[in-house]
């Protein structure tokens, strides 16, 4: 979502030349001239989208990937790589199967709050797979980050009331769907057993050395370990005992905050009216003027079992607290657990969560608290290549009572503190992390951050080397030992860019297809590293992203560096979330937000202005969906 309006100012930074610029010196070209207007032409409308043959491209140099990049583009359709088909399905407001109860989908938005606690939410990001019957049939878990409430309400944000709160407040959180592939074909199991809305009103569970401190206290919650809800659920993560974690992340946009915040209160960015989303009007747990330890209750890490629907989920406190990404769980050899999280902020961190236990065999059953005991630390990059882990413990590196951390409760809520007290590195907004299953590196995408070097504000560093960081970058690191190790060396995969720009910062270094803002970011079992992007080119460092288009999903060798372009999105979306099925044969892929004015919510009279996707229909509103991606022949995805 727009989080960032700054201007951009010229800066120094040296540059490779791509690959892809010197073998397709047309493809500025393409992007700008008549081609673009025949893709409209050839893919609208795009209920189901063709393949499109590829813009020339590098040979076959990788083993690993075997398409043929997509050009450049920015029009209203989605573009996949020759060969594939890509289909959208899953979208807002269908149901989710819960039996008894699944309204149909209604095109002018006049679905109740009712309905939507019911139906898939607006907005998808992270998800995840949980096979029930190998690739054929399975548990999609989907997070719906935020809501678009110009779209929602079928009068937008005229006449605002509690009804509509409800429903703002239904349409985020998690989707749990139950899919199988009929025949070639993937459809939702309505009813199902497992179908299940997780929403903002949610009744969850607090644990971990936060649950019951004085400031999760609330009069509706006296003992501060019950909690209403989930918030901004950006991406996420799943654990080996098979349960779901959603994160939140911009949970401070939907309090009002006082004229004059608490200096804690400021440091997590608590202001007045938040981002406008109004609920405080109708649910006083939003204004902190009313409810003042609220948002220490929001900003966690949440467990969710996908297979059992009555299940509460769990914030589990001892994971940290931050403008949480997402959380990405591996293991040290003796089997423990680690969890690898960004905060997606300017100039915020990166943690690390080594259990204290080992899992144990049993599922969840065996594994309820594993989330609740272990050791939290926060990355500092140092300037030689090597980095630190800096333990984030009550009582340990001047975390003490005396600096206003009287015991780990408040060590994990005001962690953010916490880390400054430590002088961990700040970095360029952390989004997802992924491990490579083949060499153990961990790679962390930092999107971007245009106030890099501004006036009072960090100037660059080594992990973080560009001013006015337009394009963002591509960071990974090597424990030292096993995954629990205290020490890295650390380099940059990728810096985003395109060569053809006028501004040093803004050439980048890649290897293959240029692409700025990099967020999502996933591993498959074959060891190729998917990059997604989310970057807000039509309004926002418009002359970096002349060439780059709209926002895409890409694939990299790890190996080699190489980077080819496999998709692109709608005008005006985000790509993110991208699982595969087991067989490797269909991968599941999100677009958020088409169509979104990058300025302003989207205006009920024309819902349509920016995008008809995905039903291609003028005056229709365009919706978040997955997207099934399957290649013609019947193979490996990606090869
Ligand atoms: Fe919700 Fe950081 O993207
Ligand atoms: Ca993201
Ligand atoms: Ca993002």
């Amino acid at each position: 979502m727009p989080k960032d309006f700054s201007t951009m100012e010229d800066s120094n930074q040296s540059s490779n030349l791509s690959i892809h610029e010197v073998s397709n010196p047309s493809r500025r070209q393409i992007l700008k001239g008549g081609f673009a207007g025949a893709v409209t032409g050839l893919l609208a409308p795009l209920s189901s989208v063709a393949a499109l043959q590829g813009c020339a491209s590098l040979g076959s140099q990788s083993g690993l990937i075997g398409f043929k990049s997509v050009p450049a583009t920015q029009v209203d359709g989605l573009l996949v790589a020759e060969g594939y088909t890509a289909t959208p399905a899953f979208m807002w407001g269908e149901s989710v199967g819960m039996l008894g109860s699944m309204p149909e989908w209604k095109a002018d938005a006049s679905n109740s709050a009712a309905d939507q606690e019911v139906q898939i939410g607006m907005h998808h990001d992270g998800m995840h797979f949980f096979p029930l019957d190998g690739s054929k049939r399975g548990l999609l878990v989907i997070n719906h980050e935020y809501t678009d409430d110009g779209l929602l309400h079928r009068d937008g944000m005229e006449t605002w009331t509690a009804e509509k709160v409800r429903k703002s407040i239904a349409g985020h959180g998690v989707s749990v769907i139950e899919i199988e592939d009929r025949n070639g074909q993937w459809g939702v199991v309505r009813p199902s057993r497992y179908a299940r809305r997780i929403t903002a009103a949610t009744p969850m569970a607090i644990s971990g050395p936060a649950a019951g401190h004085a400031m999760m206290r609330t009069a509706a919650d006296p003992a501060g370990t019950r909690v209403l809800g989930t918030l901004n659920n950006c991406a996420h993560g799943y654990t080996p005992w098979g349960t779901y974690l959603t994160c939140e992340e911009n949970w401070a946009f939907y309090f009002n905050g006082r004229d004059k915040p608490t200096p804690h209160e400021a440091r997590w960015g608590l202001r007045k009216d938040g981002r406008g989303y109004r609920w405080h009007e109708h649910e006083a747990r939003f204004d902190v003027n009313k409810n003042e330890n609220e948002p220490n209750r929001f900003g966690w890490v949440v467990e969710i079992d996908p297979m059992d629907p009555t299940s509460t989920p769990i914030k589990r406190t001892a994971l940290g607290r931050a403008a949480h990404e997402g959380a990405w769980v591996t293991q040290t050899k003796d089997g423990r657990a680690v969890v690898y999280m960004g905060e997606d902020a300017q100039f915020e961190y990166i943690y690390k969560f080594v259990s204290r236990d080992r899992i144990k065999y049993g599922g969840y059953a065996a594994n309820k608290d594993l989330l609740d005991h272990g050791t939290l630390y926060v990355a500092k990059f140092n300037g030689d290549g090597s980095g630190e882990w800096l333990e984030v413990t009550h009582g340990k590196n001047g975390l003490t009572a005396e600096r206003g951390f009287t015991n780990q409760g408040e060590v994990v809520i005001k962690a953010r503190q916490a880390s400054d007290h430590l002088g961990a590195t700040k970095m360029d907004r952390p989004e997802w992390i992924a491990i490579d299953p083949k060499s153990g590196e961990v790679y962390c995408t930092l999107t971007n951050n245009t106030r890099r070097g501004a006036d009072k504000q960090p100037v660059a560093d080594a992990a973080n080397p560009r001013g006015n960081n337009t394009m963002g970058n591509i960071i990974k690191w090597k424990e030292s030992g096993d995954f629990d190790g205290v020490r890295f060396n650390w380099s940059h995969f990728v810096m985003a860019g395109d060569p053809a720009n006028k501004r040093s910062e803004a050439k980048g270094n890649v290897k293959g297809d240029v692409f700025g803002s990099p967020d999502g970011l996933w591993f498959d079992e074959r060891g190729v590293l998917w990059i997604q992007t989310d970057a807000h080119a039509t309004n926002m460092y418009k002359d970096d992203y002349a060439g780059v288009g709209s926002n895409m999903m890409l694939a990299a060798d790890p190996r080699t560096g190489e980077i080819r372009r496999f998709l692109v999105g709608p005008v005006n979306c985000e790509v993110t979330g991208v699982v595969c099925t087991p067989d490797m044969r269909t991968m599941f892929v999100n677009i958020q937000h088409p169509g979104e004015s990058p300025t302003d919510r989207s205006d009920p009279s024309d819902p349509s202005k920016y995008s008809t996707w995905p039903s291609g229909r003028k005056g229709e509103r365009p919706r978040s969906a997955t997207v099934i991606i399957r290649k013609k022949d019947g193979g490996i995805i990606g090869t």
